[in-house]
């Protein structure tokens, strides 16, 4: 399969799937910390290419619910993440999956087909995550991490949008069991 992880400077999902096997891409504005079969630029250039299956972690900064309190201040911004969001809703992309934090998207776009959290994927951690699916079916939680031993990955109101962009960017990594899920579910 020809898979583009859109929005990805990890590799991390892209790394899981080429472990099966498959041609698959990330993109992203950044380069590409796991080296590999990487675009670095804008994917709206690349995204009408054929592919047979796009995973997209488009920028949640002025999307999420964690930073509604800059919502006000920032509609031009968030206007922008909402069209860009939007651009992966293109009726000519079949077969998708859209993952962002719980926010203004459920509203502006549609309620996600599923909330998934680390710890249903063997990660000792809680972190709303929601999937807008199209031809995909739901992801299965794959191992479940009892509930005592998590912590709680919040998101905090405290940072906003001119928090550090290392920590910014630590934070949006994939975790590594959702994106083996993605690539043995979806593969
Ligand atoms: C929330 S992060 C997702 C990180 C991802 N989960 C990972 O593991 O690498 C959003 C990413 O979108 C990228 N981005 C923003 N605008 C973009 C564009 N026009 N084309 C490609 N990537 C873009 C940012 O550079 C950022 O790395």
């Amino acid at each position: 399969m020809r898979v583009l992880v859109a929005c990805e400077f990890s590799g991390i999902v892209r790394e899981a799937f080429k472990r099966r096997g498959h041609d698959a891409w990330s993109c992203d504005l950044l380069p590409t910390e796991i080296p590999g079969q990487h675009y670095q630029g804008d994917v709206r250039m690349i995204i009408l290419e054929r592919w047979d299956l796009i995973i997209a972690h488009p920028p949640c900064t002025y999307l999420s619910s964690s930073g509604a309190k800059w919502w006000r201040d920032r509609w031009v911004e968030q206007v922008d993440a909402e069209r860009f969001f939007m651009e992966f809703t293109n009726p000519r992309l079949t077969t998708i999956a859209i993952e962002n934090p719980i926010g203004i998207m459920s509203t502006v776009y549609r309620k996600p087909d599923q909330i998934i959290q680390p710890w249903q994927f063997g990660h000792e951690e809680t972190k709303s995550t929601c999937l807008w699916l199209r031809n995909l079916p739901l992801l299965k939680p794959t191992n479940i991490v009892d509930r005592r031993e998590m912590k709680i990955h919040k998101l905090s109101a405290l940072r906003g949008p001119g928090s550090s962009k290392t920590r910014k960017q630590d934070r949006s990594r994939t975790y590594p069991g959702i994106a083996e899920a993605m690539a043995e579910q979806w593969g």
